[in-house]
């Protein structure tokens, strides 16, 4: 065995997986909603025998090291590594793949850029204005710590020089990094040159990018520049501050979000540590999905039109559906900002979080605001912008709440609301993708469906030598499912009759182990628990499966004997009715 089966066999995956989403338990199977897409009844299923997760609304599904790709968007080498650390395996030599070192090497460059631009910061010569502008937004010692904030000095070579000069990373790795660019004359320039510089870290921790802002403003570049897309950077994933705010998060099951990096630090600071910050684009789905892992809550204070436009929404939207309530920070006009607020009043601002109005309040009052409620047009207006925004609630209290709310406010009949509400239909991908796997699920025929109860059956509930017995081969439709009987055959009488699901997958070729997983996450009736009820199921699904078959070949032979009559020959249509009279009497006796 290598280390990378010795570390699975070791690892118990139901464990692993509630850790990160609570499972219940479902016959010998667990059962929780599906984290990687959104539903409303369980679909994700983990079995404690195959150590598989998967799920039946979206197809995702695999072992321990799979979950953690998918979930905590590991690479192989991190998922092994995390795992062999987790049952006391000692890795010997594990060699990752070009990609995997490929990005091993940029957070180590993100590593060591920011342990430099942190140096210079807090110890050094060039970083004494860079520490008057934090002291002056009153930003401390300890939160200048816990951040790695640091400085980049204002010059053309510094950090590509350190890279490639100091260190011995190559001109393609420096750039790969989103540290440097090549100018036009084709040499390496600094990316962030006399900027204050924060740390971007995903959700592991590990540090992937750079916010910097400038120091002193200039003409012609931004305020803040970000590092670019690269292969470890990824902008819709991310959330500034999530890896300081992990805990409290946790332990409020609340997330503030805010716009800017100094919106997130200054009310850190101030004491409200569960805070992240989206920097100043739209809320992404991949962002609350992370938030939701921890946080039942969303407190938004970002500006008025980053929570109300359209890409905003979607974002929102799909959280008020995964169950997170949804709340907005107003500041009045007394801040410009978070970061302002929490500075100048600390109490206040937490006190507003406390305040937050539901977002769909929010979006009828920032409508309301906009149009003018007294005319019929305003009041149409008001009814376009908000109906679409109710239609797309899933739960019927919430929905009937606020088109009964938006009704009294524009002082029309609940009716017209509800009306323009199913006019706007809703055009959210949620319940696309769920009417999607229900209509896989359709075209599945019925000898099909059959065969996937049966298999499930037999190998969830120990059946092993019915399935052998019960000359299925022929009446389940599927080579790889007769395959799988005859291994069975195999392995039964070389092993006496009993059963290992985990010596048996050695046996299986390897085409059919994901196929044979299967069996093993299906969803089995929960009051099928009796072995003789089981027995009962099996022989009726035999009997279900025969007759399948029986009408199968019955309808070969009719098309057989119509082309026989065309042809006129009466012999061959004599012969095949008599064929169709012997199918006719087995199916007779079957009732
Ligand atoms: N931002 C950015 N690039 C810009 C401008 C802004 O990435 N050119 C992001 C930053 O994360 C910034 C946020 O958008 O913090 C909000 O921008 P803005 O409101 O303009 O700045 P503040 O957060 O108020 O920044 P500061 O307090 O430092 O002036
Ligand atoms: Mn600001």
């Amino acid at each position: 065995m290598d280390q990378v089966e010795e570390v699975l066999s070791k690892v118990d995956i139901v464990e692993l997986i509630n850790e990160r989403v609570p499972l219940k338990k479902a016959g010998r199977n667990f059962k929780a909603n599906c984290p990687f897409h959104s539903e409303k009844t369980p679909s994700f299923v983990v079995s404690p025998e195959r150590q598989i997760f998967k799920c039946f609304g979206c197809g995702q599904g695999g072992n321990a090291y799979k979950f953690l790709m998918d979930y905590e968007k590991m690479d192989f080498g991190e998922a092994l590594r995390y795992l062999a650390d987790r049952v006391g395996v000692k890795l010997k030599s594990y060699r990752p793949g070009p990609d995997e070192a490929k990005r091993r090497r940029l957070y180590e460059i993100h590593h060591l850029a920011a342990e430099t631009y942190h140096f210079l910061l807090t110890k050094h010569q060039a970083g004494k204005q860079a520490r008057k502008y934090l002291s002056d937004r009153g930003i401390k010692k300890e939160t200048i710590e816990e951040f790695m904030l640091g400085y980049a000095p204002n010059k053309y070579e510094f950090i590509s020089q350190f890279l490639v000069r100091k260190k011995d990373f190559s001109l393609e790795e420096a750039e790969a990094s989103g540290l440097v660019f090549k100018n036009d004359r084709g040499s390496l320039t600094d990316r962030f040159r006399g900027r204050i510089m924060f740390p971007l870290t995903d959700n592991r921790g590990n540090i992937v990018g750079f916010s910097g802002r400038i120091i002193t403003p200039q003409e012609n570049t931004g305020k803040y520049i970000n590092t670019p897309e690269t292969v470890i950077y990824h902008k819709s994933q991310l959330l500034f501050g999530f890896t300081q705010a992990k805990e409290a998060l946790r332990k409020t099951r609340q997330a503030v979000v805010v716009e800017g990096e100094f919106d997130m630090i200054s009310p850190y600071q101030a004491g409200v540590k569960n805070i992240v910050a989206i920097k100043g684009s739209a809320l992404t789905e991949e962002q609350i999905r992370l938030l939701g892992r921890y946080a039942e809550e969303l407190v938004l204070a970002l500006d008025a039109d980053s929570a109300g436009d359209a890409a905003a929404r979607r974002g929102i939207q799909l959280a008020v559906n995964e169950g997170l309530n949804v709340r907005v920070v107003s500041l009045g006009d007394k801040f410009k900002d978070p970061d302002e607020a929490a500075r100048a009043d600390p109490e206040f601002f937490k006190k507003q979080i406390k305040k937050a109005q539901s977002i769909f309040d929010f979006y009828i009052t920032s409508a309301l605001k906009r149009f003018d409620v007294a005319t019929a047009w305003g009041k149409k207006k008001i009814a376009d912008e908000v109906a679409p925004v109710l239609s797309g609630i899933e739960d019927e209290v919430l929905q009937s709440h606020y088109a009964q709310s938006l009704a009294r406010k524009l002082e029309v009949d609940t009716q017209i609301i509800w009306e323009k509400i199913h006019q706007s239909g809703s055009k959210f991908v949620t319940q696309k993708d769920n009417q999607q796997a229900f209509r896989q699920e359709e075209k599945k025929n019925r000898r099909q469906v059959l065969a996937d109860y049966l298999f499930a059956l037999c190998f969830q509930e120990n059946h092993h030598q019915e399935l052998v017995d019960g000359s299925f081969k022929e009446l389940v439709g599927n080579p790889g499912l007769a395959r799988v009987i005859e291994a069975l055959e195999e392995y039964l009488s070389d092993n006496k009759g009993q059963f290992d699901s985990r010596e048996f997958v050695k046996k299986l070729p390897e085409e059919l182990v994901a196929l044979f997983n299967n069996f093993f996450v299906y969803p089995l009736p929960e009051k099928l628990v009796d072995p003789q009820a089981q027995n009962k199921e099996i022989a009726q699904i035999k009997k279900e499966l025969e007759l399948i078959s029986f009408e199968t070949a019955r309808k070969k032979l009719s098309a057989q004997i119509r082309q026989a009559e065309e042809a006129g020959n009466e012999v061959r249509v004599e012969e095949l009715s008599a064929q169709i009279d012997k199918i006719d009497q087995k199916i007779k006796q079957l009732y």
